[in-house]
């Protein structure tokens, strides 16, 4: 029998939703309410209950700290064997939190989902009050996390980008300092095959970096100038500079004050374009603690045709280095290029396939190479048909790694067949 696969979709979602919020998947693996995981979540039901979507939205923001973060993982159930959970953390607002952000997707989704969708005037009064909150969101990180006015913001931990164990961050990671004595107990590696999930180094390093936030209690001047880690990066900035733009037209919309984020959006369209060199054809994020040049050919490097950066022999370029980059590769895209030193088929973000990853392409691609979106759309669907709503799969093989019935492959399933 022939599955639908629509119908397979709304199941896992609804299967992973819990009291306002939803689980990235229903395994022990990440018992939370995680940022970025949310917002994929909330288009995804847009798609068969609207309100749903905003209330997916609604308890994310209800986690917003008084300085504008909205954090990384939201611990509404307190009784779980996540680590770092909330106690490891300790800091929240009016819901216990991690210290930290990830990538903000939101107001772009958000107006996507407004913009696809007709609101009662209840709904559009909420939608005001949403957007509101996302303004303060982006204030915060123009303001501390780009102390210096520069264009560019940073992140200051590798859980903040969301692709916490990407070659990207090695170089600087090498540099932080493992805590003595450090004393914890992943969880992670009990639920999924370890073969799958970062290396216990790797962990020792984010326990280090967190536990540094947590003795600056997470201030946010402070911790911009102390931090172990301190990277720009060119995936996270282009998704910043992304929800920028979408932000500016739903303030406009919206009669709300848009001067701040204005500004920022032209410094930051022309920072992000000397973060390629076009005579390498390679891009840089740049390592700020350390002063170095990060220069990795990873997929996440691409999300700057998701930016939608207004320069058409810029954006031709990439497109062109694109199509190299899984040149003969059957399953697309990979999250390193699988030439490079640092590929690994089957480990979290060092080279398997990501739907989020091909997502933000396609985005970036349908305005500017249509026939090429398309097939991105065609490879990203056969994919997930291939093998079902995973977390990660091999670009070699198409086989599935990490969780399964995960949320975000199915919400974003959901928003390419009906894009
Ligand atoms: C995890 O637990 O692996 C998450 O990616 C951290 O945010």
């Amino acid at each position: 029998m022939k599955r639908n696969l629509t119908k397979d979709a709304i199941k896992v979602l609804i299967g992973n939703r819990r009291k306002g919020y939803t689980l990235p998947t229903n395994n022990k693996l990440y018992p939370a309410q995680w940022n970025w995981d949310s917002v994929f979540i909330a288009l995804g039901y847009s798609y068969f209950n609207f309100d749903y979507a905003l209330t997916e939205i609604n308890t994310l923001l209800n986690g917003q700290w008084k300085d504008g973060m909205v954090p990384h993982i939201l611990f509404h159930d307190k009784n779980t064997n996540y680590y770092p959970n909330h106690t490891a953390w300790n800091c929240g607002n009016k819901i216990r939190s991690s210290g930290i952000t990830q990538p903000p997707i939101l107001a772009s989704i958000f107006k996507k989902i407004l913009y696809q969708n007709k609101l009662t005037n209840k709904q559009n009064k909420q939608a005001k009050k949403i957007i509101e909150k996302i303004l303060k969101y982006h204030l915060w990180f123009i303001k501390y996390r780009d102390p210096k006015k520069t264009g560019l913001i940073s992140i200051l931990h590798p859980w903040e980008s969301g692709y916490d164990n990407s070659p990207i961050w090695d170089e600087p990671m090498k540099k932080v300092k493992i805590e003595k004595n450090l004393k914890y107990k992943r969880g992670d590696n009990k639920v999924i095959d370890p073969e799958f999930r970062p290396l216990d180094v790797d962990y020792d390093r984010y326990v280090s970096i967190k536990n540094h936030l947590k003795k600056q209690k997470y201030n946010p001047k402070i911790i911009y100038k102390t931090s172990m880690f301190n990277v720009v990066d060119i995936g996270f900035n282009s998704i910043f500079l992304k929800a920028n733009k979408d932000l500016l037209e739903l303030l406009k919309k919206y009669n709300l004050n848009l001067s701040k984020i204005d500004k920022f959006i032209k410094k930051s369209e022309n920072q992000i374009m000397k973060l390629y060199d076009f005579k390498t054809k390679s891009f840089f994020s740049k390592d700020v603690k350390n002063k170095k040049k990060i220069n990795i050919p990873s997929i996440t490097n691409f999300f700057v045709l998701y930016a939608d950066i207004k320069n058409e022999k810029f954006n031709r370029q990439i497109i062109k280095d694109l199509k190299k980059y899984n040149k003969g590769i059957k399953y697309i895209f990979s999250s390193i290029k699988p030439n490079h030193k640092s590929f690994e088929e089957k480990r979290y973000w060092r080279g398997p396939v990501w739907i989020n990853c091909n997502w933000f392409i396609y985005q970036g691609l349908k305005s500017k190479d249509k026939l090429f979106s398309k097939i991105i759309k065609k490879k990203t669907i056969n994919l997930i048909k291939k093998t079902g709503f995973n977390e990660y799969y091999s670009c070699k093989n198409g086989k599935p790694f990490g969780a399964n019935n995960f949320s975000w492959s199915a919400a974003l399933y959901l928003d390419l067949i009906n894009d």
